[in-house]
Protein backbone atom coordinates (compact mmCIF):
# COMPACT_ATOMS: atom_id res chain seq x y z
CA UNK A 1 0.00 0.00 0.00
CA UNK A 2 1.37 3.43 -0.65
CA UNK A 3 0.82 6.13 1.59
CA UNK A 4 1.21 10.46 1.23
CA UNK A 5 3.84 11.31 4.18
CA UNK A 6 4.76 15.06 4.96
CA UNK A 7 8.02 15.31 4.68
CA UNK A 8 8.93 18.83 5.55
CA UNK A 9 6.91 22.15 6.72
CA UNK A 10 6.46 26.04 6.76
CA UNK A 11 4.79 29.07 7.34
CA UNK A 12 5.04 32.63 6.37
CA UNK A 13 3.28 35.43 8.65
CA UNK A 14 3.28 39.29 7.27
CA UNK A 15 5.29 41.22 10.02
CA UNK A 16 2.74 43.93 10.64
CA UNK A 17 0.66 43.01 13.49
CA UNK A 18 -2.99 44.38 14.49
CA UNK A 19 -3.54 44.09 18.15
CA UNK A 20 -7.26 44.18 19.52
CA UNK A 21 -5.70 47.02 21.35
CA UNK A 22 -5.71 48.37 17.87
CA UNK A 23 -9.32 47.55 16.55
CA UNK A 24 -10.36 49.40 19.89
CA UNK A 25 -8.85 52.38 17.98
CA UNK A 26 -10.99 51.67 14.51
CA UNK A 27 -14.80 49.98 15.65
CA UNK A 28 -16.55 50.42 18.42
CA UNK A 29 -15.04 46.70 20.10
CA UNK A 30 -12.86 46.00 22.91
CA UNK A 31 -9.85 43.54 23.93
CA UNK A 32 -12.37 41.59 26.30
CA UNK A 33 -15.10 41.14 23.47
CA UNK A 34 -12.86 39.81 21.08
CA UNK A 35 -10.80 37.64 23.32
CA UNK A 36 -14.30 35.77 25.30
CA UNK A 37 -16.16 35.51 22.29
CA UNK A 38 -13.82 34.56 19.60
CA UNK A 39 -10.17 34.05 21.63
CA UNK A 40 -7.90 36.25 19.19
CA UNK A 41 -5.57 38.28 20.30
CA UNK A 42 -3.75 39.66 17.34
CA UNK A 43 -3.41 38.81 13.96
CA UNK A 44 -0.84 39.47 10.97
CA UNK A 45 -1.97 41.56 8.07
CA UNK A 46 -0.69 42.17 4.29
CA UNK A 47 1.16 45.49 3.26
CA UNK A 48 -1.12 46.65 0.45
CA UNK A 49 1.59 45.56 -2.33
CA UNK A 50 1.78 41.93 -0.43
CA UNK A 51 -0.17 39.28 -2.11
CA UNK A 52 -1.03 35.69 -1.69
CA UNK A 53 1.86 34.48 -3.80
CA UNK A 54 4.46 36.61 -2.13
CA UNK A 55 3.12 34.59 0.99
CA UNK A 56 3.19 31.14 -0.53
CA UNK A 57 6.36 31.78 -2.05
CA UNK A 58 7.97 32.00 1.65
CA UNK A 59 6.31 29.30 3.67
CA UNK A 60 7.23 27.08 0.51
CA UNK A 61 10.95 27.77 0.51
CA UNK A 62 10.95 27.09 4.49
CA UNK A 63 9.08 23.99 3.88
CA UNK A 64 11.62 22.55 0.91
CA UNK A 65 14.48 23.70 3.33
CA UNK A 66 12.73 21.08 5.87
CA UNK A 67 12.09 18.30 3.41
CA UNK A 68 15.72 18.74 2.08
CA UNK A 69 14.69 18.72 -1.44
CA UNK A 70 15.57 20.78 -4.44
CA UNK A 71 12.80 22.72 -5.96
CA UNK A 72 13.33 20.44 -9.45
CA UNK A 73 11.95 17.36 -7.07
CA UNK A 74 8.62 19.00 -6.91
CA UNK A 75 6.44 17.68 -9.74
CA UNK A 76 3.46 19.26 -8.98
CA UNK A 77 2.24 22.16 -7.18
CA UNK A 78 -1.40 23.05 -5.42
CA UNK A 79 -2.32 26.05 -3.60
CA UNK A 80 -5.75 26.49 -1.76
CA UNK A 81 -6.79 30.04 -1.29
CA UNK A 82 -9.76 32.15 -2.27
CA UNK A 83 -7.93 35.45 -2.60
CA UNK A 84 -5.65 34.51 -5.31
CA UNK A 85 -3.10 37.46 -6.71
CA UNK A 86 -5.21 36.93 -10.40
CA UNK A 87 -7.89 35.16 -11.78
CA UNK A 88 -5.90 33.41 -13.81
CA UNK A 89 -2.62 32.29 -14.16
CA UNK A 90 -3.79 30.28 -10.71
CA UNK A 91 -1.53 31.01 -8.08
CA UNK A 92 0.06 27.55 -7.66
CA UNK A 93 1.44 28.58 -11.43
CA UNK A 94 2.80 32.09 -10.17
CA UNK A 95 4.73 29.90 -7.46
CA UNK A 96 5.63 27.35 -9.77
CA UNK A 97 7.69 29.71 -11.97
CA UNK A 98 9.02 31.98 -8.72
CA UNK A 99 10.22 29.37 -7.29
CA UNK A 100 12.09 27.63 -10.27
CA UNK A 101 9.97 24.39 -10.06
CA UNK A 102 10.32 22.90 -13.75
CA UNK A 103 6.74 22.86 -15.59
CA UNK A 104 4.42 20.68 -14.16
CA UNK A 105 0.98 20.08 -12.89
CA UNK A 106 -0.26 23.41 -11.29
CA UNK A 107 -3.56 23.27 -9.29
CA UNK A 108 -5.72 26.03 -7.93
CA UNK A 109 -8.26 25.05 -5.26
CA UNK A 110 -10.98 27.08 -3.75
CA UNK A 111 -13.26 26.04 -1.22
CA UNK A 112 -13.28 28.73 1.57
CA UNK A 113 -11.21 28.13 4.82
CA UNK A 114 -11.52 24.32 3.73
CA UNK A 115 -9.16 25.08 0.58
CA UNK A 116 -5.78 23.34 2.50
CA UNK A 117 -7.90 20.13 3.30
CA UNK A 118 -9.52 20.09 -0.54
CA UNK A 119 -5.83 20.54 -1.93
CA UNK A 120 -3.73 18.12 0.30
CA UNK A 121 -6.61 15.33 -0.03
CA UNK A 122 -6.00 16.08 -4.14
CA UNK A 123 -2.63 16.06 -3.62
CA UNK A 124 -2.74 12.36 -1.55
CA UNK A 125 -4.84 10.82 -4.20
CA UNK A 126 -2.01 12.23 -7.16
CA UNK A 127 0.36 10.44 -4.98
CA UNK A 128 -1.59 7.22 -4.66
CA UNK A 129 -2.66 7.40 -8.49
CA UNK A 130 1.66 7.48 -8.78
CA UNK A 131 0.90 10.67 -10.48
CA UNK A 132 3.87 12.38 -8.25
CA UNK A 133 6.81 12.02 -6.82
CA UNK A 134 6.63 15.35 -4.33
CA UNK A 135 3.82 17.47 -4.48
CA UNK A 136 3.83 21.07 -2.49
CA UNK A 137 0.77 21.48 -1.34
CA UNK A 138 -0.04 25.28 -0.05
CA UNK A 139 -3.10 26.97 2.01
CA UNK A 140 -2.59 30.74 1.68
CA UNK A 141 -4.83 33.57 2.37
CA UNK A 142 -4.49 37.16 2.04
CA UNK A 143 -8.29 37.62 3.75
CA UNK A 144 -8.07 40.70 5.51
CA UNK A 145 -8.38 42.33 1.97
CA UNK A 146 -11.62 41.02 1.94
CA UNK A 147 -12.86 42.22 4.67
CA UNK A 148 -14.80 45.94 5.59
CA UNK A 149 -12.92 47.51 8.44
CA UNK A 150 -15.79 49.05 9.56
CA UNK A 151 -17.44 45.94 10.71
CA UNK A 152 -17.19 44.96 13.98
CA UNK A 153 -18.90 41.93 13.10
CA UNK A 154 -16.07 40.39 11.07
CA UNK A 155 -13.06 43.03 11.20
CA UNK A 156 -12.13 41.27 14.21
CA UNK A 157 -11.93 38.14 12.88
CA UNK A 158 -9.73 37.25 10.22
CA UNK A 159 -5.84 37.41 9.22
CA UNK A 160 -2.88 36.85 7.03
CA UNK A 161 -0.49 34.31 6.01
CA UNK A 162 1.10 30.85 4.53
CA UNK A 163 1.32 27.52 5.34
CA UNK A 164 3.14 24.86 3.21
CA UNK A 165 4.30 21.20 3.14
CA UNK A 166 5.84 18.75 0.47
CA UNK A 167 4.13 15.32 0.46
CA UNK A 168 5.94 12.17 -0.75
CA UNK A 169 4.92 8.86 -1.42
CA UNK A 170 5.99 6.13 1.84
CA UNK A 171 5.25 2.55 1.99
CA UNK A 172 4.64 3.66 6.17
CA UNK A 173 1.82 5.91 6.96
CA UNK A 174 1.39 8.97 5.72
CA UNK A 175 -2.01 9.98 5.37
CA UNK A 176 -4.84 7.35 6.39
CA UNK A 177 -7.98 8.45 5.74
CA UNK A 178 -9.73 11.48 4.39
CA UNK A 179 -12.98 13.05 4.23
CA UNK A 180 -14.26 16.09 1.80
CA UNK A 181 -18.17 17.60 1.55
CA UNK A 182 -19.56 20.45 0.87
CA UNK A 183 -23.29 22.10 1.22
CA UNK A 184 -24.39 25.28 -0.60
CA UNK A 185 -27.85 25.02 0.59
CA UNK A 186 -25.85 27.51 3.38
CA UNK A 187 -24.31 30.21 1.13
CA UNK A 188 -26.17 32.98 2.66
CA UNK A 189 -24.71 32.72 5.81
CA UNK A 190 -20.94 33.25 4.72
CA UNK A 191 -20.21 34.70 1.58
CA UNK A 192 -18.12 37.02 -0.65
CA UNK A 193 -20.80 38.83 -2.95
CA UNK A 194 -18.55 39.77 -5.76
CA UNK A 195 -16.78 37.77 -8.22
CA UNK A 196 -15.62 38.00 -11.62
CA UNK A 197 -18.71 36.72 -13.38
CA UNK A 198 -21.27 38.34 -10.81
CA UNK A 199 -21.27 42.75 -9.86
CA UNK A 200 -17.38 43.04 -10.38
CA UNK A 201 -18.32 46.77 -11.03
CA UNK A 202 -19.00 46.98 -7.04
CA UNK A 203 -14.84 45.80 -6.11
CA UNK A 204 -13.48 48.67 -4.00
CA UNK A 205 -16.87 49.72 -3.19
CA UNK A 206 -18.44 49.63 0.51
CA UNK A 207 -20.39 46.72 -0.88
CA UNK A 208 -17.52 44.28 -1.96
CA UNK A 209 -17.15 42.78 2.17
CA UNK A 210 -17.03 39.25 3.36
CA UNK A 211 -20.92 38.94 4.38
CA UNK A 212 -21.85 36.74 7.63
CA UNK A 213 -24.25 35.46 9.69
CA UNK A 214 -21.81 34.45 12.77
CA UNK A 215 -24.88 33.35 15.14
CA UNK A 216 -25.62 31.00 12.38
CA UNK A 217 -22.30 29.95 11.24
CA UNK A 218 -21.40 29.16 14.78
CA UNK A 219 -23.74 26.58 15.10
CA UNK A 220 -23.42 24.62 12.16
CA UNK A 221 -19.44 24.89 12.56
CA UNK A 222 -19.90 22.97 15.61
CA UNK A 223 -21.94 20.22 14.50
CA UNK A 224 -20.29 19.89 11.05
CA UNK A 225 -16.89 19.63 12.73
CA UNK A 226 -17.55 16.93 15.40
CA UNK A 227 -19.09 15.38 12.34
CA UNK A 228 -16.34 15.50 10.17
CA UNK A 229 -13.44 14.61 12.61
CA UNK A 230 -15.68 11.30 13.91
CA UNK A 231 -16.11 10.46 10.07
CA UNK A 232 -12.35 9.81 9.56
CA UNK A 233 -11.53 7.98 12.45
CA UNK A 234 -15.01 5.96 11.22
CA UNK A 235 -13.30 5.23 7.94
CA UNK A 236 -9.78 4.24 9.53
CA UNK A 237 -11.25 2.05 11.96
CA UNK A 238 -9.44 4.27 14.68
CA UNK A 239 -10.54 5.15 18.23
CA UNK A 240 -10.50 8.81 19.16
CA UNK A 241 -8.46 8.18 21.97
CA UNK A 242 -5.56 7.05 19.92
CA UNK A 243 -5.25 10.66 18.81
CA UNK A 244 -2.06 12.21 19.77
CA UNK A 245 -3.51 15.55 18.11
CA UNK A 246 -6.10 17.87 16.52
CA UNK A 247 -5.23 20.88 14.50
CA UNK A 248 -8.26 21.82 14.19
CA UNK A 249 -9.10 25.30 11.66
CA UNK A 250 -8.39 28.37 13.66
CA UNK A 251 -11.60 30.25 13.50
CA UNK A 252 -12.63 30.76 17.26
CA UNK A 253 -11.58 29.07 20.33
CA UNK A 254 -15.20 27.96 21.03
CA UNK A 255 -15.95 26.18 18.04
CA UNK A 256 -12.47 24.40 18.63
CA UNK A 257 -13.34 23.67 22.70
CA UNK A 258 -16.27 22.35 21.60
CA UNK A 259 -14.98 20.15 18.70
CA UNK A 260 -12.31 18.84 21.34
CA UNK A 261 -15.34 18.19 23.85
CA UNK A 262 -17.10 15.79 21.34
CA UNK A 263 -13.97 14.06 20.64
CA UNK A 264 -13.44 13.64 24.61
CA UNK A 265 -9.93 15.19 23.79
CA UNK A 266 -8.32 17.27 26.40
CA UNK A 267 -7.52 20.97 25.46
CA UNK A 268 -3.91 20.42 25.79
CA UNK A 269 -3.98 17.54 22.86
CA UNK A 270 -5.43 20.82 20.59
CA UNK A 271 -2.75 22.83 18.74
CA UNK A 272 -4.47 26.67 18.89
CA UNK A 273 -2.62 29.08 17.24
CA UNK A 274 -5.93 31.31 16.97
CA UNK A 275 -4.93 33.73 19.64
CA UNK A 276 -1.92 34.98 17.90
CA UNK A 277 -3.15 34.63 14.33
CA UNK A 278 -6.69 34.64 13.90
CA UNK A 279 -8.89 33.43 11.35
CA UNK A 280 -6.43 33.34 8.63
CA UNK A 281 -8.78 30.70 6.27
CA UNK A 282 -6.98 28.25 4.47
CA UNK A 283 -3.46 29.18 6.20
CA UNK A 284 -5.09 27.71 9.55
CA UNK A 285 -3.88 24.44 9.52
CA UNK A 286 -1.24 24.07 7.44
CA UNK A 287 -0.01 26.75 9.97
CA UNK A 288 -0.86 25.54 12.93
CA UNK A 289 0.91 21.93 11.98
CA UNK A 290 4.09 24.12 11.04
CA UNK A 291 4.00 25.57 14.59
CA UNK A 292 3.02 22.09 16.48
CA UNK A 293 6.34 20.44 14.56
CA UNK A 294 8.82 23.12 14.66
CA UNK A 295 8.05 23.88 18.82
CA UNK A 296 8.63 20.18 18.94
CA UNK A 297 4.72 19.13 20.70
CA UNK A 298 3.97 17.26 17.43
CA UNK A 299 6.67 14.10 16.85
CA UNK A 300 7.05 11.61 13.94
CA UNK A 301 5.00 8.97 14.20
CA UNK A 302 2.06 10.89 16.01
CA UNK A 303 -1.52 10.43 15.13
CA UNK A 304 -2.89 13.93 13.58
CA UNK A 305 -6.34 14.89 12.95
CA UNK A 306 -7.01 18.08 10.84
CA UNK A 307 -9.94 19.30 10.23
CA UNK A 308 -11.30 22.77 8.65
CA UNK A 309 -15.14 24.38 7.90
CA UNK A 310 -15.29 27.26 5.53
CA UNK A 311 -17.58 29.30 3.16
CA UNK A 312 -19.96 27.55 0.90
CA UNK A 313 -20.22 25.39 4.22
CA UNK A 314 -17.11 23.32 2.77
CA UNK A 315 -15.32 20.85 5.55
CA UNK A 316 -13.73 18.28 4.94
CA UNK A 317 -10.38 16.23 7.48
CA UNK A 318 -7.24 14.32 7.20
CA UNK A 319 -6.52 11.47 9.61
CA UNK A 320 -2.46 10.98 9.68
CA UNK A 321 0.80 9.76 11.17
CA UNK A 322 3.61 12.74 10.60
N1 LIG B 1 -17.23 44.02 19.40
C1 LIG B 1 -18.28 44.29 20.22
N2 LIG B 1 -19.50 43.85 19.97
C2 LIG B 1 -19.71 43.13 18.86
C3 LIG B 1 -18.67 42.83 17.97
C4 LIG B 1 -17.40 43.31 18.27
N3 LIG B 1 -16.34 43.07 17.47
N4 LIG B 1 -19.16 42.09 16.96
C5 LIG B 1 -20.49 41.92 17.19
N5 LIG B 1 -20.81 42.56 18.35
C6 LIG B 1 -22.12 42.64 18.99
C7 LIG B 1 -23.25 42.41 18.03
O1 LIG B 1 -23.54 43.61 17.34
C8 LIG B 1 -24.38 42.00 18.96
O2 LIG B 1 -24.91 43.15 19.53
P1 LIG B 1 -26.50 43.32 19.75
O3 LIG B 1 -26.88 42.18 20.67
O4 LIG B 1 -26.61 44.66 20.35
O5 LIG B 1 -27.08 43.19 18.39
C9 LIG B 1 -23.63 41.26 20.09
O6 LIG B 1 -22.24 41.61 19.95
C10 LIG B 1 -23.78 39.74 20.05
O7 LIG B 1 -23.63 39.31 18.72
P2 LIG B 1 -23.67 37.77 18.39
O8 LIG B 1 -23.53 37.62 16.91
O9 LIG B 1 -24.84 37.12 19.07
O10 LIG B 1 -22.36 37.26 19.15
P3 LIG B 1 -21.78 35.83 19.21
O11 LIG B 1 -21.68 35.37 20.61
O12 LIG B 1 -22.44 34.89 18.24
O13 LIG B 1 -20.29 36.06 18.69
C11 LIG B 1 -19.05 35.75 16.67
C12 LIG B 1 -20.09 36.59 17.41
C13 LIG B 1 -18.91 36.29 15.26
C14 LIG B 1 -17.73 35.86 17.41
C15 LIG B 1 -19.49 34.27 16.64
O14 LIG B 1 -20.84 34.19 16.24
C16 LIG B 1 -18.65 33.44 15.77
O15 LIG B 1 -17.48 33.24 15.99
N6 LIG B 1 -19.25 32.85 14.72
C17 LIG B 1 -18.52 32.03 13.79
C18 LIG B 1 -17.78 32.90 12.81
C19 LIG B 1 -16.76 32.13 12.05
O16 LIG B 1 -16.07 31.34 12.59
N7 LIG B 1 -16.69 32.40 10.74
C20 LIG B 1 -15.75 31.81 9.90
C21 LIG B 1 -16.07 30.38 9.68
S1 LIG B 1 -14.82 29.64 8.75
Amino acid sequence: MMYTRIAGTGRYLPEKILTNFDLEKMVDTSDEWIRTRTGVERRHQVRDDQTTSDMCVEAAKIAIEDAGIDVSDIDMVFVGTTSPDLVFPNAATLVQQRLGIPACPCIGMEAACTSFIYALTTADKFIKADETKCALVIGAECITKLVDWNDRNTCVLFGDGAGAVIVKPSDEPGIIATHLGADGQYKDLLYYPVGVSKDLHKAGTDEAAITMRGNEVFKVAVKTLGNVAAEVLRKAEIDQSELDWLIPHQANLRIIQATAKRLNLPMDKVILTVQDHGNTSAASVPMALDVGIRDGRIKPGQLLLMEAFGGGFTWGSILLRL
